[in-house]
Parts: structure tokens; sequence; C-alpha cells
């Protein structure tokens, strides 16, 4: 390794704890594939335009191959005298070609650098995300699909309200994630867009052509002004705040699953390989996953509190500030996948316990509303009449401890004389689901029609 790039001007040598305090390479040389990416599009560029030799660029490319074998092979070591990825792979590339290698920054500052890198390692990730969060969604949709008529009580204050399928509720976890891989892919819109050329701040003296360096690197936009493009993170504020949104569905699936898989609910069972003891209670059966996912919402709410607040009151244009994007960005986006693959994988293994989601429904004086709208419907009763006479119904069952479908027809004539033997048509589970037969409600066959709605989009 040479010499640091900008010793000339100083008079005496970087202190040793600075150099290190301001050092990125210690994580930023997880974008070097980028780098060298983006740099081999650079040199082609420069080339076309008559600035640099095809000599020189046929050096710097063979060089940029030898140096991404070698960072592969695990046999570079990272130098923090050469501050970040950027300038050790320079520095590397140097070593190895001599003069040519220091031609290759013409027209080129770390600040437009820097920013392509990030842009084109987002996006590398985004499109691995993508796939990741879509598997996770046909693993919502075949448990969908084989609890499609599973009926469980549907809450609301997390006290039973109507009874729901199973499928149903699935579905609506799916809507979610629908909702999640949209945004995604709207950021990615923002972030396939080429810097490069913004130079320092002002742009270049050299004759560039941006344009050839978009098609190269398969950017879809330009950016139009160069102060911006050098100090806009918008498109990672973006993808931390899809994320955080992701993370808090996530959260969500996971508070019910370790809810239903609790032995109070004992509504599923999550496989055992997704779950861990206890070193002293013997009987435990840990939903760690879930929990663990639910716990990870926080930090990557954290990150995208850290970004905006990094980007806070910043002037134009590039700021040392911006160094600090990395470290959320990166963890935001380990987390995420880490989360999703968990997810994906464990999802459609959860195995349903029909019987006590049936029993669960049962109990809650689910179908109250049903027998209130019977009233309604059959027995022309304005609602807050018959509002009114289930409630006292429901009052007698609490005391007798019987479901509304479980009392005699004389009992239930007590309340309302009008009451007819095909009341209890509407009091059964499978009554109720299958009255709610329209488009969005929970019925069986509502499910299953979104079920096939939801699989000929994905
Ligand atoms: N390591 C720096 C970063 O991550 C690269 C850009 C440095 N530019 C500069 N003018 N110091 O932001």
């Amino acid at each position: 390794n040479q010499e640091k790039l900008s010793s000339a001007r100083f008079s005496e040598s970087t202190d040793a704890f600075v150099e290190e305090f301001t050092a990125s390479i210690q994580f930023d040389h997880r974008m070097y594939r980028q780098d060298i990416e983006g740099s081999v599009a650079h040199a082609k560029m420069l080339t076309e335009a008559g600035i640099l030799s095809a000599q020189e660029l046929s050096d710097i490319e063979a060089g940029l191959v030898k140096i991404l074998a070698k960072i592969e092979a695990g046999e570079v070591q990272w130098s923090i005298k050469q501050e970040d990825i950027h300038m050790n792979i320079e520095s590397l590339l140097t070593g190895l070609i001599g003069i040519t290698g220091k031609k290759l920054h013409t027209g080129r500052s770390r600040n437009d650098q820097v920013a392509t890198d990030i842009r084109l390692y987002l996006r590398d990730e985004i499109d691995m995300i993508l796939p990741e969060l879509k598997r996770l969604q046909q693993g919502i949709l075949s448990l969908a699909e084989r609890e499609f008529d599973t009926i469980m009580p549907g809450f609301t204050h997390l006290q039973t309200a109507q009874p729901v399928t199973f499928g149903h509720h699935m579905m609506a976890w799916f809507e979610m994630l629908k909702r999640d891989v949209e945004r995604l892919q709207d950021c990615r819109k923002r972030v396939n867009t080429l810097v490069l050329g913004s130079a320092a701040l002002a742009g270049t003296t050299y004759p560039i052509n941006r344009e050839t360096t978009a098609r190269l690197l398969g950017f879809e936009r330009i950016s139009e002004n160069s102060l911006d493009g050098v100090s806009d993170r918008d498109f990672a504020i973006e993808f931390t705040a899809f994320a955080a949104t992701l993370m808090m569905h996530l959260s969500r699936f996971s508070e019910e699953l370790v809810l239903w898989s609790s032995a109070q609910f004992q509504f599923i069972d999550l496989p055992d390989r997704f779950c861990t003891g206890s070193s002293i209670m013997p009987q435990k059966k840990n939903p760690d996953v879930p929990e663990l996912v639910r716990g990870k919402s926080g930090r990557v709410y954290g990150h995208l509190m850290s970004l905006l607040t990094l980007m806070k009151s910043q002037p134009l244009a590039y700021n040392k500030d911006n160094q600090e994007d990395k470290e959320p960005l990166f963890d935001t986006v380990d987390t995420v996948k880490g989360s999703l693959r968990a997810f994906a994988d464990m999802v459609p293994a959860i195995i349903v316990k029909r019987e006590n989601t049936y029993e669960a429904a049962k109990r809650g004086f689910s179908t109250a509303t049903d027998l209130a709208d019977y009233l309604v419907r059959n027995k022309g009763m304005a609602f807050r009449d018959s509002h009114e006479v289930v409630g006292l119904a429901v009052a007698h069952g609490v005391k007798t401890k019987q479901d509304l479908s479980e009392m005699s027809l004389e009992t239930l004539q007590g309340f309302c004389a009008d009451i007819t033997e095909d009341v209890y048509e509407v009091l059964t589970l499978e009554g109720s689901v299958a009255a709610r037969n329209h488009l969005g409600g929970t019925a069986p066959n509502q499910v299953k029609a979104a079920i096939e709605r939801a699989k000929a989009d994905l």
C-alpha cells in the first residue's frame, strides 16, 4: 500500500486515532463488488470520450478483475491508512498496474463514487429481498389454502368478536405484504438513478457522457443536479422506511404466533425446529423465531431514525456525516433478509389445531351479532332493539355457561317471542362465516377467490 493520497497538502501525518476514527473500510468493504463495477463502467466511458486510451482501459479492467478475484479469495488485507473501500481498491490497482491506476479517478470524486456504490449495492439487495418477500407470500398462501374454511374467533380489543376463517386471517397478512412489495418496487426506481458525473459537487470539466455510464450500469434515470446527486440519501431513507413498515408487519404476525402457540390459546403448533427449550424448565417450548423477529423490528425503526437524523439540517453538498449512512443501512438489509428467511421457512410449516380454534370461537358468543342481524332481517326489529335483546340473552348465557346456539328455542323465545326454529342456522359458526359472502368478507368461498386472485398476482 502506498502513502495516503491526500498527504501533499499536510505538514504532519494524521493522528493515529483520528485515522482509525475517520476510516470506513471496517464496514464499507462490503461494497467491493459494486465499487469495481462502477469503476469499470467509468473507465469505459472515459475511453469512449477519448480521455483514456484503449490500452489504459484494458490494463485497468485486467487489474480490477485480478483484485476482485483476490478479494473473493480472502487474500486482501484492508488498510485503515487507505481509509475506505474506494481508496483501498485504487491503491491496490496502482500497485498492480502503476500510473494508469491513478488515471481511473479522472472526472470522478469519492463523493459521487460512494453514492453510486451504495445505490448499486442497495439495488442488488432489493433484487434479493423481493423474491424472498414473495416466498413468504407463497408460504402464507399455502397455509391460507389449507385452512380456508377453518373456523377461529376473530378479535377486536383481543376479545372474541365474530367468527372468521383462518384462511381469511392469513389473507390479511398477505395483503400487508402485498403493500410492502409495492413500496419496495417503487423505492427501487429512485435507488436506480445514476449520480456518477456529479464529481465532488459541481460536475467535471472533462467531456463525460453520463448516458453511457448509466447504460453500462443499468441505471434507469440520471440525476439532474450535481449538488443533489452527491448529497441525496433519500433512497436509503425510503428503503429503511419500507423495511421499518415490513418489520412492523412481521412483528404483528409474530405477536399472534406467540399468543396462538401459548398453552392458553393452543391455536397452533410451531414446528420444533423453529423453537428452543429452556435451560431450567423441562416442559418449555419457546417460540424464539417470532419473538426475535418481533424484537428486531426495534433496531430497524432505530436505523430509520438514525438516517433521518443524519440528514437533518445537512447543508449542501457532501459532508463527512454521510459516511454514517452505511452501518444503519447494512444492518437494515441484514435484519430484513434474516427475518424474511426465517418467516418464509416457518409459516408454511405451522400446524393449526382446528378443534381448538373452533371451540374458542364458540366460547365467546361470537355469533351474537348474527342473532341481532337475524331479528332485524327476519323479524323486522330495529337494530338498536335487537342489540338490547341479544345483550340480555348473552347475559343469561354467561350466567348459565352456555353458548347462544346451545339454548333451547323456549329459552330464546323468552327474550323475543318472534324467534323461530330457523334461528339456529344463523347461530352456528359455519352459518355465521358463510353469510359474510362478498368481496373482502370471511366466507370460505370468498377466501378461495382471494387466494386465486393472489396466485394470479404472484
Ligand atoms: N468513505 C466516504 C463515505 O463513506 C467516502 C466519501 C469520502 N469523501 C470525502 N470527501 N471525504 O462517505
